[in-house]
């Protein structure tokens, strides 16, 4: 939540970071702002709305200088209006702050302040920090950047955050603690900062992922210097960037989700790269290759995230306990942190996580930690917060995902718990040869059957044509399913702002069929396996109540073709694989159906696509 861009050199830094801000809306887009430092003055320009509005009231004013900061704000404390944006001031006009996180003790902090003849104009929290360093700095009489660390230490919550002062022209100073910052280290001796390497990695490769509580220093033209929030030198450990810019474009797609959705053959076969060996016979997951057998003996394996990341973990518990034998629990991360949960040093605690950064999921995390679990993670953002607290873990290499709405996010975390299915199960004996054998073979041919899916496209256009104007409408699916179905659900009420619900379809009976008449379209997955009949029967259920049935079929089948309305085929494929191509239609729809309702796709009203506020 909220995106961080600054830059300090030679060069102009209005166009570095108001392009920085635009590859970071997807963070949050309720207002934007930029402060820079231009002969001695500090200058401010914020608004309300997307980086768009803020490139338009700034086109007007001449936003000169080469040291400045830029904020794009998803509003936790105060509505989204000019005076809440970020930069925030000092009284005397000198420091500029921004910040992503929350600060928990601000209320406290500020009626200090206020007492002491502080002045708030904004609602946020963020404003607090501000007026802290400034007072410190004048009890003190320490520079702004030994003010701020010492401000820290009385500061409860979660920051990443960037200042700059007119005092000090050539420095800015800037700390975490459980929100995000990467440095990167220009060719110039100049730095560019942000909440993740996205805005950086057109100017350099060379960044630094700032840990919890470390300082940054960075004065053009000279070397990062790091503290700890105690004032220890520490080292910067530079890494280099694998990411390439062409991954941030949308190359000719209308939104980022779109190119997404057709990205996903590539971004599965890219998980799976180096991984599976069908003709070999082998599966190798060599980030947690160590701690298999730790897996394997475990007490539980408890899988625990947020949004579709817990819903690839539901299908994950399906693969798991059905192929490794394996007891697995999947959990809401943000209720298991607070519900005391009985764990042990012979659980395994999973974290699934697009971003790496999701607050609740890092502190379930940590919560396991602390007693002993061990912690491994699955995530999409090389060098987030959670691959760097974890254990061990396995990247999804699924690429940077800018739409809001998670796509090949999870069709690429869904493929890694496959494999890690699949391993455990090697591993163990619970699986003969030959079915590991006829898996490995089926799940290396899913790219190319994700290519078939695609290609439904038009026909999907089509009828989402005829549903777009639905308020509600019902996803089910039974067995892996179910999970996609509460993934479908997901995907058209984030995008288009459709009422949906996902059930496992014999639950229907149980409630939501008082929801039928024949204004509700049932999505339904109706895919050959187990429980097809049964799936067929709830069919007739809804078709008895005038319901219109929206069918994903095996290719070739005629019984749902004869009752449905409408019928999308996917490629045949073990009935454990089927969510990795049923999905696909559903992202489709919601994507087509968000569209025709003008709706804005890519960042879907009050979302943000790293929350890292719980
Ligand atoms: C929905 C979506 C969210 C995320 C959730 C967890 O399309 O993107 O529900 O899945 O916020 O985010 P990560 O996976 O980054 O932890």
């Amino acid at each position: 939540m909220c995106g961080i861009v600054a830059y300090i050199g030679k060069k102009d830094a209005f166009p570095i970071i108001i392009k920085g801000l635009k590859r970071l809306e997807y963070r949050g887009y309720d207002s934007a702002g930029v402060a820079l430092i231009d002969n001695g003055q500090l200058n401010i320009y914020k608004c309300a709305g997307k980086v768009a509005n803020l490139e338009e009231f700034i086109s007007e004013k001449n936003a000169e200088g080469t040291i400045g900061i830029g904020h794009t704000r998803w509003a936790t404390h105060g509505p989204p209006t000019d005076v809440n944006a970020h930069p925030h001031i000092s009284m005397d006009g000198s420091l500029a702050l921004i910040h992503n996180g929350i600060i928990e003790n601000y209320d406290a902090l500020k009626q200090e302040l206020i007492k002491q003849g502080y002045v708030f104009k904004s609602e946020t929290d963020t404003e607090v920090l501000v007026h802290l360093v400034d007072n410190i700095g004048k009890k003190e009489k320490v520079w702004f950047g030994e003010a701020l660390r010492m401000a820290l230490s009385h500061v409860v919550g979660a920051y990443a955050i960037v200042a700059i002062s007119k005092d000090f022209p050539n420095q800015m100073v800037a700390a975490r603690k459980s929100s995000p910052l990467v440095v990167g280290i220009g060719e110039e001796g100049d730095f560019y900062l942000a909440s993740d390497a996205t805005p950086i990695v057109e100017y350099t490769k060379q960044v630094v992922y700032l840990e919890d509580e470390e300082i940054a220093v960075i004065k053009f033209g000279e070397e990062l210097k790091l503290f700890s929030i105690n004032d220890e030198e520490k080292r910067p450990y530079i890494q280099q960037l694998e990411m390439e810019l062409e991954a941030l474009e949308k190359g000719g797609y209308e939104h980022f989700m779109l190119k997404e959705i057709h990205e996903q053959p590539r971004s599965i076969q890219d998980c799976l790269r180096g991984r599976l060996n069908a003709q070999e016979g082998r599966v190798t997951l060599g980030g947690i290759k160590d701690y298999e057998q730790k897996m394997i003996q475990a007490n539980r394996l408890i899988l625990v995230a947020c949004g579709t990341s817990w819903h690839a973990a539901l299908v994950g518990e399906y693969l798991i306990e059905d192929l490794a034998r394996i007891n697995v629990e999947v959990e809401y991360a943000s209720e298991f942190r607070y519900r005391n949960p009985i764990l042990s040093e012979n659980d395994v605690v999973i974290a699934i996580s697009q971003s790496g950064e999701t607050a609740d999921t890092m502190a379930a995390l940590e919560l396991a930690k602390s007693k002993g679990a061990t912690i491994l993670g699955i995530c999409n953002v090389v060098g987030s917060s959670i691959s760097r607290i974890t254990d061990a873990g396995s990247y999804t290499h699924a690429g940077p995902e800018i739409g809001v709405a998670s796509t090949k996010a999870f069709t690429a975390q869904v493929t890694l718990l496959t494999l890690m299915a699949l391993s455990l199960a090697h591993k163990k004996g619970s699986i003969s040869e030959t079915n590991f054998r006829i898996l490995l073979t089926e799940l290396e041919a899913i790219p190319e059957k994700v290519k078939k899916v695609l290609e439904t496209n038009a026909k999907i256009e089509q009828i989402a044509l005829e549903y777009k104007d639905a308020t509600n409408a019902l996803y089910l699916g039974r067995g892996s399913s179910f999970p996609v179905a509460l993934e479908g659900a997901l995907k058209l009420k984030e995008i288009s702002y459709i009422h949906a619900e996902g059930y496992p379809a014999a639950e229907m009976k149980h409630g939501p069929i008082a929801l039928i008449d024949e204004n509700m379209p049932v999505f339904v997955i109706a895919t050959k396996g187990n429980s097809y009949e049964k799936v067929v029967s709830n069919i007739q259920e809804v078709k008895a109540r005038k319901g219109k049935i929206i069918a994903i079929v095996t290719e070739g089948d005629t019984q749902v073709r004869e009752m449905a309305d409408h019928v999308i085929e996917i490629p045949e494929t073990n009935e454990i694989l089927v969510p990795l191509l049923a999905t696909i239609p559903f992202q489709l729809l919601s994507y087509h159906i968000a569209v025709m309702r003008n709706c804005n796709v890519d960042q879907p009203r009050n979302l943000a696509k790293s929350v890292t506020v719980e």
